[in-house]
């Protein structure tokens, strides 16, 4: 399960609510990988790929937004990470047959992405423009 820490937290509002929506839908992805009530899942599949690739493209863009304004150094290099996560989701999307037919497993990989992506790049890549949208660097 995936938990708010206070590492998570920068001080910048629009970007920490985001970044807490985001676990949340993390965590949908956990309850439906740990729910044994139903045989299918294909329906809530599509759409918590549909709800995390809208919410991360929304987030993306407005974290660059934040980041551009002050000339932020490593845009680039974040960016680039941003696309590949966003790449990532579409080639799920792109393999809806495969996902029906292995829907247990693709949920179970989906969320050990998800989760890992997530936490790696907000504790270490988001982290990095942190200072100099503080107006400390
Ligand atoms: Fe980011």
């Amino acid at each position: 399960m995936l938990v708010w820490k206070k590492e998570f937290e920068f001080g910048i509002p629009e970007v920490d609510n985001q970044h807490k929506r985001l676990i949340e839908i993390g965590n949908s992805l956990f309850e439906l990988v740990n729910d044994d009530t139903r045989e299918d899942y294909f329906d809530e599949i599509v759409a918590m790929l549909k709800e995390l690739e809208n919410y991360t493209v929304t987030h993306f863009r407005d974290e660059e937004k934040l980041f551009d304004a002050v000339d932020y150094i490593g845009s680039m290099s974040h960016k680039f990470e941003h696309k590949l996560f966003v790449k990532k989701l579409e080639g799920y999307m792109a393999n809806l047959e495969t996902i029906d037919s292995n829907q247990k497993e693709t949920l179970i990989e989906l969320l050990n992405f998800v989760a890992d992506w997530l936490v790696l790049h907000i504790v270490k890549t988001d982290r990095e423009y942190v200072p100099l949208l503080l107006g400390e660097k």
